[in-house]
């Protein structure tokens, strides 16, 4: 017997997975990435999220298997993957082949200028699987991200007043 019926509201869910070396933020090579910390930039999403009325989860990895795990398991419990694959943007068809094989819309995000650095940053195997890409923007980058899949998903504060 139910006694009262509570009103559930299921917040709209990404999922942000930050790849190799990310954990290293604010110590590695600040001149390239920056002083800003992984935590501190999480904590700058967190709040973005809220705003937005986003349930957010936050992984990070230096292991393919494990981020090809977290996109296998992102099917059907988040709306969208915001990721920043690091490394494996440029070579990792496994993370490719997950993205595609799961078909959860991902937004693909740098910190830097991929197409500014070594040649060999040039290339994303990521990017055809994405439905967009985001580069250069530091820290910030993961906030535009997060309002793109909001809109995305046609529930940002612009698009619910339309
Ligand atoms: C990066 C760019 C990659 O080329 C590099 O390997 C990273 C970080 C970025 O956020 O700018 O680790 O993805």
């Amino acid at each position: 017997m139910v006694d009262s019926i509570e009103e559930v509201v299921l917040l709209p869910s990404a999922l942000v997975i930050h790849g190799p070396n990310l954990n290293m933020l604010g110590q590695r090579e600040k001149r390239i990435y920056g002083a800003t910390t992984l935590p501190e930039l999480n904590s700058m999403l967190v709040a973005e999220a809220t705003t937005l009325q986003w349930d957010l989860s936050i992984v990070q990895s230096n292991s393919e298997g494990d981020i090809v795990s977290a996109i296998h398991e992102a099917l059907g419990r988040y709306e969208c993957i915001i990721i920043n694959p690091a490394a494996y943007t440029h070579y990792s068809i496994a993370i490719r082949d997950a993205i595609a094989a799961c078909n959860v819309p991902t937004i693909e995000v740098h910190l830097t200028n991929i197409y500014k650095r070594e040649e060999f940053r040039h290339k994303s195997v990521i990017a055809p699987v994405s439905v967009g890409q985001i580069s250069g923007f530091g820290p910030y980058g993961y906030v535009l991200a997060l309002q793109a899949a909001a809109n995305l998903m046609g529930r940002s504060p612009a698009t619910q007043s339309q």
